[in-house]
């Protein structure tokens, strides 16, 4: 299961390498497809938000059940899933607006863009830093067993980067030459 988070984790940052050229494209005045851009953030908040956040909080609420767990730990993990959420929203909101022709300054969509981008890398940092490293020591193979049975009735393929690749997610693939 942090294996399959990890290649999660890989996916996710293949797609902000993607933002990121985007930006550097938008900050030297160049023509970018907002498109793609927007079908980037949806794909981040119909699978990081839906599915890979809530298959964290899940490993992660029975970590803090069933182990000791000293007090420092806290719920910085839900709170910054809940945070992600947020700042996807606001960025697709601006992208729309650009898709609809709206008068956005572009310095302040590439700023709110750099702020999503390290907002989820750094969110990631954290959890192969300070998360798994974690639950690979506390977890045992009984428990990733039951987790893993927990997690089947949500487990529906991933829409990009699964085996087959969503109508509305193909333009993305193609550029991600998947
Ligand atoms: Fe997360
Ligand atoms: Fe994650």
């Amino acid at each position: 299961m942090l294996s399959s988070l990890h290649q999660e984790h890989l996916n996710i940052a293949k797609l902000l390498d993607l933002l990121k050229r985007k930006q550097s494209l938008i900050e030297h005045e160049q023509k970018v497809c907002y498109r793609l851009i927007r079908d980037v953030v949806d794909y981040l908040s119909e699978v990081s938000d839906k599915r890979h956040h809530p298959k964290e909080d899940m490993i992660y609420e029975y970590y803090l059940k069933y182990r000791v767990v000293d007090g420092e730990v806290g719920h910085r993990l839900k709170e910054e899933h809940d945070k992600l959420v947020e700042a996807g929203a606001e960025l697709k909101e601006m992208v729309e607006m650009i898709l609809m022709d709206a008068v956005i300054p572009l310095d302040q969509f590439t700023a709110k863009l750099q702020q999503f981008i390290e907002l989820q890398e750094k969110h990631m940092d954290y959890e192969e830093a300070v998360i798994f490293p974690r639950l690979r020591e506390a977890l045992t193979e009984d428990d990733w067993r039951h987790l893993e049975q927990n997690w089947q009735i949500h487990s529906n393929a991933d829409p990009l980067f699964g085996p087959e690749v969503a109508q509305h997610f193909r333009d993305l693939a193609g550029r991600l030459a998947l």
